[in-house]
């Protein structure tokens, strides 16, 4: 009968170690006995970016980076996008399960109820520079919010954490689209909460003279598809710093702030935006082979190709890429498809690419489809963190009520100098001179 463990044999003093291996995980504690003297601080990992480290224990998302498998809660991300609704996908991602009828329409009054910002948080906005970055306003937006809601600290209190989770999944579209018109000097359009989720956001960002603003059916549900596939994705770069920083007990606003700015990285969430600029910059297909040689040569990256997980195609990207001729068949296509397609068709067929693994992921064709609404480039970032929300939202309520979790405290490996005496300034110098 195999025996669930691994042992460990130093080199260093001969000893051996048998260690529980439970859900193909080792616990990195277990190595901090391994030592050569006593007094020693015994053997750690070292694992810079987190290449091969589990931070948690979740049961929200679940990934197969190579077989190209994206589930909520054991949903399969293909259904979703196809029959549910990103405010139901929410709800089963902070919940666990799908709605009832009678829950999903309680749910959608709460979120719905929570729509409106204090009118504060319009003067808050407008210390922005006239030109500022919508992520840039964006973030510093929500984290103000913790101000509003100075009760969102009582982080160990479920009804207070239910209302934040509304307050974070209604506000936030507001706070985007609020951004946008101020960024474009257009007097701001407030909720209109008769509409669906998506079909007020779309009202709230382009709303003109008209008394009542009618989305177009088949935008509001693709938008609505876009933010199912970008609700939740488990422990990326975004939602790590959500739980880290939340790990200190900080409110959750506060803590959807930093999520928002790891997000905001073109490696990240900017990489919507970064692709359309790449796509804007390459013009024509016939500058494509040039291009890719300098991706090639290493002088540029292809933006919105490549993830850490998906060691093939982007289940998102497929959805994505269907939505789109749904989206185009209403706006027009959008001029810079046929060079993604090309761009796509030359890297998947090159030698670099291939044997990298490197396919296309969410953001290569979620910018066209938003660009093809008449979304501005810059929005694009803040497209992706609005339905991040309920997903940073759902994480960070796994890490509060885990009883494993403590403050984020990762350790080093310490390689600068030893004890040294302070050196007095009319001395250093000479120091200095010694060393150069
Ligand atoms: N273009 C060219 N080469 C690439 C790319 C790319 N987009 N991505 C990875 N590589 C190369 C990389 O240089 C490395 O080559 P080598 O082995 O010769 O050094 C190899 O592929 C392995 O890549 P890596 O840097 O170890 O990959 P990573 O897991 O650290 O980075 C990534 C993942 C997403 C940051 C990276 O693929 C990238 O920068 N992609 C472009 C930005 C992008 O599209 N980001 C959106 C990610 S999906 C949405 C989200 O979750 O935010």
């Amino acid at each position: 009968m195999p025996k669930n463990t691994l042992t460990i044999t130093d080199n260093r003093t001969g000893k051996t170690y048998e260690i529980p291996i439970e859900h193909d995980t080792i616990r990195a504690m277990d190595l901090r006995q391994i030592k050569v003297a006593d007094r020693d601080f015994g053997l750690m990992t070292y694992d810079p970016a987190y290449l091969n480290t589990a931070a948690c224990k979740s049961t929200i998302t679940y990934i197969d980076g190579d077989a190209g498998i994206l589930r909520y809660r054991g949903y399969p991300i293909e259904q979703l996008a196809e029959q549910s609704t990103y405010l139901e996908t929410a709800y089963l991602l902070y919940r666990g399960e799908l709605p009832t009828r009678q829950q999903l329409d309680r749910w959608v009054t709460g979120v719905t109820h929570h729509t409106i910002p204090h009118e504060k948080i319009k003067n808050f906005m407008e210390g922005f520079r006239y030109d500022a970055h919508p992520m840039g306003i964006f973030v510093g937006t929500v984290a103000a919010l913790s101000t509003f809601f100075p009760e969102s600290k009582q982080v160990f209190d479920p009804e207070v954490r239910r209302i934040t989770f509304y307050r974070g999944v209604a506000k936030t579209p507001t706070i985007a689209a609020f951004a946008h018109r101020y960024s474009i000097g257009m007097p701001y359009a407030y909720p209109d909460n008769e509409l669906s989720y998506t079909g007020n956001f779309l009202s709230m960002m382009f709303k003109g003279t008209e008394l009542r603003y009618k989305p177009n059916p088949v935008l509001e549900r693709a938008l609505d598809i876009l933010f199912i596939l970008h609700a939740d994705h488990e422990q990326n770069c975004s939602t790590s710093a959500m739980r880290v920083v939340g790990s200190a007990q900080t409110d959750p606003f506060t803590a959807i702030a930093a999520a928002a700015a790891a997000l905001y990285g073109p490696l990240h969430g900017g990489a919507n935006e970064a692709v359309l600029r790449m796509l804007a910059e390459i013009g024509s297909k016939d500058k494509i082979p040039a291009y890719i040689k300098r991706v090639k040569a290493g002088e540029v990256k292809l933006m919105g190709f490549g993830h850490r997980v998906y060691k093939n195609y982007d289940p998102r990207a497929r959805i994505i890429k269907r939505t789109a001729d749904e989206v185009f068949e209403v706006t027009g296509k959008n001029p810079l498809l046929d060079i993604a397609l090309e761009l796509e068709r030359i890297a998947l067929e090159d030698d670099y690419f291939v044997t990298r693994k490197l396919y296309p992921n969410v953001d290569f064709y979620s910018g066209l489809i938003y660009q093809a609404m008449g979304f501005p480039t810059d929005m694009f970032p803040v497209l992706f963190a609005i339905p991040r929300v309920s997903g940073w939202l759902s994480q960070w309520e796994e890490m509060i009520l885990d009883p494993e979790q403590k403050i984020a405290r990762p350790r080093q490996v310490y390689l600068g100098e030893g004890e040294r005496n302070y050196v007095p300034m009319e001395e250093r110098e000479a120091v200095t001179a010694t060393r150069s």
